[in-house]
């Protein structure tokens, strides 16, 4: 395995959960080990105080992510939170995904900001990227990887990424039940590589690229065998700590790769 990219599991859990639900799933989570790969669970804001004190508590080696980070670093921005506010309890925090780019109206370059702020603060940014079922009808899944690509580096120009993830995650396959195929996945992400390679060289061999649209436990093992897929970026599945459970051991019978 290479210790510069060991594969994620990460789960969204998107706007769910009460307070005791979500440290049930987090106990459910948190209390299995799972060794050999990086677990992040993603709760939604006012869970991230509660959840990450109980993984402390209980020495859960799991990351605990949020699912936003404002671009501003403090100031009159009502309702949103930076990343200096999340860094005392947060490993991670995703940016960009579609349901933000959908019903908020996120640019590439506000995102590019967000991620930016993520890595400022030392977190794990998960920069989430991916084509509607239109462009995909009409053949422009690598033109707009493109430009969510270029959009959101243009803007986080000059931050470290080091820590740098890549989450693709076609609109057509989240929340859908319809998985993109291991064949789709596995050309879209040796694209993203392959961009990286050509515009992030030194970022190449350490970022992770995830992906991430209907991840259940059945099409997980598939999915991650592709080459440049290193691990996944789960929804509706993270809901059930069992199913949640199932992909990161798929991902752990996988996590023998070496760096291509
Ligand atoms: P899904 O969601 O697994 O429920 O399709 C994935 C995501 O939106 O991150």
């Amino acid at each position: 395995m290479s210790p510069e990219r060991p594969m994620l599991v990460a789960g969204n859990w998107k706007m769910n959960t009460s307070l005791d639900e979500a440290l049930v799933l987090a106990a459910g989570v948190g209390n299995l080990t799972v060794s050999g790969i990086e677990t992040a669970i993603c709760p939604p804001f006012p869970w991230l105080v509660p959840v990450a004190r109980a993984g402390r508590e209980h020495g859960w080696q799991i990351v605990v992510g949020a699912q936003d980070c404002s671009a501003h670093g403090n100031g009159a921005y009502t309702g949103e939170t930076s990343a200096a506010m999340l860094q005392p309890w947060c490993g991670m925090a995703l940016a960009g995904h579609s349901e933000r780019r959908r019903y908020h109206h996120e640019s590439d370059a506000l995102i590019g900001e967000k991620v930016r702020s993520i890595a400022g603060a030392g977190m794990i940014p998960v920069l989430c990227i991916g084509e509607t079922q239109e462009e995909r009808d009409a053949d422009q899944t690598e033109t707009v990887l493109e430009r969510q690509l270029g959009g959101a580096f243009r803007a986080a120009q000059g931050a470290d990424l080091n820590k740098l993830v890549v989450a693709y995650e076609p609109v057509w396959a989240i929340g859908t039940g319809q998985a993109a195929t291991v064949q789709d996945a596995a050309a879209a992400t040796a694209f993203i590589r392959g961009w990286l390679r050509q515009h992030a060289t030194s970022l190449v061999g350490t970022t992770r690229i995830l992906y991430g649209g209907s991840v259940t436990p059945d099409n997980a093992a598939g999915l991650f065998a592709q080459p440049d897929v290193d691990g996944a970026l789960v929804g509706g599945a993270s809901l059930k700590a069992a199913d949640f459970n199932r992909i990161r051991e798929a991902a752990a019978a996988l996590a023998t790769r070496e760096i291509s």
